[in-house]
């Protein structure tokens, strides 16, 4: 009987706070998801999200552009990869524009400035293992913003945080790709001679390795299942079977979040 006592005693003051949180959340119907309760600075919290739309919206185009003129003997299969990263960043863009929607404010789409908002950048490359290397570079500087996005949310705003580590999730997973891809290349490129791309391929290399994956040399052992698969990729794209790139990424299970493939 005591202990229900106690709980009794306890839960007094909470209901109270409940018709207080009932009399604040009618008090301004009109700014939606945004409470009194909610803890964030929410000016820049909009900021920061209109600036992670914007990378998303250029990570789109650029990953659109590569996925177009893609040209090789290993285009095809590195292709697939840039379009379906591509459907996942303008998935990123609509959860994002979403949020701010949310949060009271404007998802900002404007063409003019795009490049200033985003912390990626674009690239009109036309060589495979450049334009690999410029989609690794481009995941990686999304990594570290999010993650200072994330670090700064903290308990301020857990939805938009939560929404942000689910991102930034699926960026290293694209990096990761994109790593192995070079990895797969690479080895494509030093054991075959006599093609004009395989000699491209090969020339560029070292500096691959060394941009897009300082230290990831400790990686290779554990991954031996992962860089199989794309170097079968790699392989089976020499014959140019346009289907065998989408099939492994349903694998992955990336909570159902992928609205245009
Ligand atoms: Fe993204
Ligand atoms: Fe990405």
């Amino acid at each position: 009987m005591k202990a229900s006592e106690n709980a009794t005693d306890d839960r007094k003051p909470f209901l109270s706070d409940i018709m207080e949180i009932r009399r604040r959340a009618r008090q301004h119907i009109q700014a939606g998801a945004v409470t009194e309760g909610y803890r964030a600075d929410r000016q820049t919290v909009l900021r920061l999200l209109n600036e992670a739309l914007a990378t998303e919206i250029v990570c789109v185009l650029r990953y659109r552009r590569h996925y177009y003129t893609a040209a090789g003997i290993h285009a095809q299969a590195v292709a697939q990869e840039f379009l379906e990263h591509a459907n996942e960043e303008q998935g990123h863009a609509d959860l994002i524009a979403e949020r701010i929607v949310q949060l009271g404010g404007d998802p900002d789409f404007n063409p003019e400035g795009l490049l200033t908002r985003s912390h990626s950048e674009y690239s009109a490359t036309e060589e495979l293992l450049e334009m690999i290397q410029e989609n690794l570079v481009a995941e990686r500087i999304a990594i570290e913003s999010y993650g200072e996005i994330i670090r700064y949310l903290g308990d301020d705003d857990p939805t938009s945080r939560r929404m942000m580590e689910e991102i930034l999730a699926t960026e290293e997973e694209h990096a990761e790709d994109l790593r192995m891809l070079i990895q797969a290349l690479g080895a494509k490129g030093s054991t075959q001679t006599g093609d004009g791309h395989e000699a491209k391929g090969n020339k560029s290399q070292a500096p691959a390795a060394e941009r897009g994956s300082g230290g990831q040399a400790e990686g290779q052992e554990g991954d031996a299942g992962v860089q199989a698969r794309h170097a079968a990729i790699v392989e089976g794209r020499k014959g140019a079977q346009p289907q065998a790139g989408g099939g492994d990424r349903a694998e992955r299970g990336k909570g159902g979040r992928r609205p245009h493939s």
